[in-house]
């Protein structure tokens, strides 16, 4: 990384693309809302990903969205919050995908992580983001006080479920699927799946594997299926642990401050200067992809762990400093494909920059003082999206779009122009 590059010029380029950010956001955002009653009378206001590929509430796009939504609309933000909040099980569970408007279509039943034809949600889980949404949106929210309170209560009881449901012994918790990470086909799980990747037919028998066993992880393990502990899902975890600490629980810090030691511990590979996730047989899957860089969003990350992972592998041009990062999957991996792959369904996350990736590493950048670095992306992300539009996700070498046209997630730069233009 050439330093110096964050000239006066690229600041003045800043502050003009926030500009037309702003309104582009505001109209993806509005485009893909919905506000509604379910048949039993719930209330859900949320916003879709897209209107046309996932007209459900996904549970970590609405938690980015929602910190997107703060800075135009606060009403909305909470409202985003308080309808994923709704959906939480009397366990305290809340769905990976929830179904607001009726259940899942009876044709893609079988590889839908549902308990039964009807449930309202799936049983599966995402990064589970909403402790520390919730707190940016309470930052936010000078005109609701009570939201904050509601938050503790609330992602409190969410997150003991996580606890109870999930946590191994060092406090790390544990997936049943590739898609609880968020990133479906991941190459990282791969060797450990085999037949039953995401999305072959073989799937379907995973997802009837975890539904005879009602989803249940501790049995998964116990009977020696599929389970994986994932470093991106951890570093949510930590995330939404701080966020309950702001949000004035007082387990809050020690607890994220216990994840992150145990991510250092377990999922830290030093010879490879990389975070890994372990697969079921407990061992690390060396596989670089860009969740081996999430953990950076956490300022507890110890600084030595933090500058290698900037200097050895974000800004490493081989890897993931592509020209549009921050690719999915590292451009070394013999598995990284940087544009569509799989047919007639696409095998998401082997390459592709997806937004997703541009909030863990533009905040990791920032809470471990690389401003410069955190405006870089920030000015490429929103170029990006001035040149191509509000794409699901695009290729890390020509930037092409590709993917649902109208993502709401992809507005989530607005955070990343504002957060290092102050
Ligand atoms: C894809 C992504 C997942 C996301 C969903 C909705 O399935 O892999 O992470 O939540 O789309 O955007």
């Amino acid at each position: 990384m050439p330093p110096g590059y964050a000239s006066r010029g690229m600041a003045d380029d800043l502050r003009t693309l926030r500009f037309a950010l702003r309104t582009s956001a505001r109209a993806v955002l509005e485009r893909n809302h919905r506000h509604g009653r379910t048949a039993a009378g719930v209330e859900f206001s949320y916003t879709r990903p897209d209107n046309e590929k996932y007209p459900d509430q996904f549970y970590w796009d609405s938690c980015l969205i929602a910190l997107t939504w703060r800075h135009l609309d606060p009403v909305r933000a909470r409202e985003e919050l308080r309808t994923l909040a709704a959906a939480m099980e009397p366990s305290g569970r809340i769905g990976h995908t929830i179904f607001w408007s009726g259940p899942v279509r009876l044709s893609r039943l079988p590889a839908y992580n549902v308990a039964r034809r009807r449930a309202p949600a799936t049983a599966t889980i995402q990064p589970p983001l909403l402790g520390w949404a919730w707190a940016e949106v309470a930052n936010a929210s000078p005109d609701d006080p009570g939201f904050r309170e509601e938050g503790r209560e609330l992602v409190r009881r969410h997150m003991d479920w996580l606890d109870q449901a999930r946590a191994e012994a060092d406090g790390l918790i544990g997936i049943l699927q590739p898609d609880e990470t968020g990133l479906d086909a991941t190459p990282t799980y791969d060797a450990a799946l085999g037949w039953r990747a995401h999305p072959y037919p073989g799937f379907a028998h995973l997802v009837h594997e975890n539904r005879r066993r009602g989803f249940d992880y501790r049995r998964a393990r116990a009977e020696g299926g599929f389970t994986a502990v994932d470093p991106l899902v951890n570093t949510g975890w930590a995330l939404s642990w701080s966020g309950l600490a702001r949000l004035g629980d007082p387990d809050g810090a020690a607890r994220a401050a216990a994840v992150v030691a145990a991510l250092e511990a377990r999922l830290w590979d030093p010879e490879r200067e990389m975070f890994f996730a372990e697969g079921p047989d407990g061992a690390r899957i060396p596989i670089s992809t860009w969740a081996g860089l999430a953990p950076l969003a956490l300022p507890e990350l110890s600084a030595p762990i933090a500058a290698r992972l900037i200097d050895a592998q974000l800004l490493d041009r081989s890897r993931f400093w592509l020209p549009w990062p921050v690719p999915s999957t590292s451009a070394e991996e013999p598995t990284f494909r940087p544009g569509d792959v799989g047919w007639p369904i696409r095998r998401y996350w082997r390459g592709p920059t997806w937004p997703f990736t541009w909030w863990f590493v533009h905040r990791g950048l920032r809470v471990h003082g690389r401003e410069d670095a955190a405006r870089e992306l920030a000015l490429r992300t929103a170029r990006l999206i001035d040149r191509e539009g509000m794409r699901e996700y695009y290729n890390p070498l020509t930037g092409q779009g590709l993917g649902g046209t109208n993502f709401a997630v992809t507005a989530v730069a607005l955070d990343l122009v504002i957060t290092s233009a102050d």
